[in-house]
């Protein structure tokens, strides 16, 4: 019931499908239940409100009743980075145990889909083993399994769900796979289909590439900067060539989120423990690390920040998302308190999230709110609000220090300095 299964179940639904979600949560079951999604996504308490009354959409806790009311169950579960970066798969075995459990009492073929990002070998060393185990069946024979990892962006989850660039299939038996296919008929996608630790491949292969091309633009932008050029005017000419495209040359803070910095160091995990070396991913991301750190910095050759207030706008890791994981905002709340300075925030959607892990911030109801008073701003998130912002809304700050993580504001009047111009 989390972002990726979430989502994943509103857009198979969309797409025709009858879905029960199975969770743990009695409160978020009774949220979906209700018409409202226990996440912020775009687009998704409409959906879910259709849905619900089409009658073809469903939550419980009850994971044999929704085996046994089904043909395939996808695994959505969680896995988060482990204190050495490779992925702790404790969800994984939980689900691949309750949906083997599940099985015991099934009489008619099951197909079995691991949709969470695992490192290449999981589903087949670890989930079909467990399964197995616990539900006394053949893999291959008594159910089939596939792998089908997503590409779904927060904040766009659902738009990604259903426009798809590509549907990857891994399968371990044919069979599953074409069932696996037809389920994706009305996607209108090309459909890759390649053996299980293939599709487990693609998808870190593909989380790594985009962030390498961040780190990429984050450096070429550090340069820039020096010599004073406009990096945005660098990636929009880069952009056209078609080898290159537009997309993730967004220069700025850093990626931040539960996903790039999270498969990019499982990946080198993985790299390390097969007797290889990820030089290239290590740098991606202790060019990452540097970038986040880099508006404090910049700040700070500025002004002593002991006592100061400083605004910060956006917490969340991106717009349209109310999550603050892996955020560049933690790093930078993080060395702003260290300094001593007095930090007023406001997020249009992740303030409740970043009161848990810093109460000690004041947390503004407006944009204007946190900037009255302020020595100097920092904008972290490229909120299109803020895009909005005025000189007459800056004018309510104390000292005139703005510094932009983002090229949020009009070019022609950007009169402030940015992270990376
Ligand atoms: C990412 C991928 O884009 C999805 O395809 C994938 O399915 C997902 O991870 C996942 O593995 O579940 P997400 O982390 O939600 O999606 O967000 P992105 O839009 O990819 O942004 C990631 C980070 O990169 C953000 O901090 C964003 O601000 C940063 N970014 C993105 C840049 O700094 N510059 C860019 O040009 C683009």
């Amino acid at each position: 019931m989390g972002y990726v299964g979430l989502c994943s179940a509103v857009g198979l639904a969309l797409a025709g499908h009858d879905v029960i979600v199975v969770g743990r949560t009695q409160s978020k079951i009774e949220s979906i239940n209700k018409g409202k999604s226990p996440i912020f996504e775009e687009g998704l308490d409409e959906a879910l409100a259709k849905l619900l009354a089409q009658g073809k959409f469903s939550a419980t806790s009850d994971i044999a009743k929704a085996v046994e009311a089904s043909d395939l169950t996808f695994i959505c579960v969680g896995t988060p980075s482990a204190e050495d970066g490779s992925i702790d798969l404790t969800d994984i075995k939980k689900a691949s145990e309750d949906v083997g459990k599940a099985l015991t009492g099934k009489q008619g073929h099951h197909i079995i889909i691991v949709k969470s990002t695992v490192v290449p070998g999981t589903t087949e060393q670890c989930a079909i083993p467990i399964i197995e185990a616990s539900s006394g069946k053949k893999a291959g024979k008594d159910f089939g399994v596939c792998m089908n990892p997503e590409f779904l962006r927060e904040g766009k989850a659902l738009e990604d769900f259903m426009k798809p660039d590509r549907v990857v299939i891994g399968e371990f038996d044919k069979e599953s796979g074409d069932v696996l296919e037809g389920v994706y008929s009305s996607f209108n996608a090309p459909v890759v289909r390649v053996p299980l630790k293939t599709a487990e491949m693609i998808k870190y292969a593909s989380n790594s590439f985009l962030a390498t091309k961040i780190s990429f633009m984050n450096e070429v932008a550090n340069l820039c900067k020096k010599l004073g050029i406009d990096v945005y005017d660098v990636a929009k000419g880069m952009g056209h060539d078609k080898r290159i495209g537009h997309r993730f040359l967004n220069a700025g803070v850093g990626f931040g989120g539960s996903c790039f910095p999270k498969d990019v160091s499982a990946l080198i995990h993985l790299a390390k423990k097969s007797g290889s070396k990820a030089d290239l991913l290590e740098t991606v991301m202790s060019v990452n690390e540097k970038q986040k750190r880099k508006i404090v910095d910049i700040l700070k050759s500025k002004l002593d920040l002991k006592g100061k207030k400083i605004a910060i706008l956006g917490l969340a890791f991106k717009d349209g998302t109310d999550d603050i994981r892996d955020a560049p905002s933690v790093e930078v709340l993080n060395e702003l308190l260290k300094s001593g300075a007095h930090v007023s925030a406001y997020d249009p959607k992740a303030a409740e999230n970043m009161r848990r892990v810093f109460p000690n911030v004041s947390y503004a109801k407006s944009a204007g709110e946190a900037l009255t008073g302020a020595d100097a701003c920092l904008i972290m998130t490229e909120w299109p609000e803020f895009a909005k912002l005025t000189d007459k809304d800056f004018s309510a700050m104390k000292g005139k220090i703005v510094i932009e993580g983002r090229r949020l504001l009009d070019k022609s009047r950007a009169k402030f300095e940015g992270v990376c111009w």
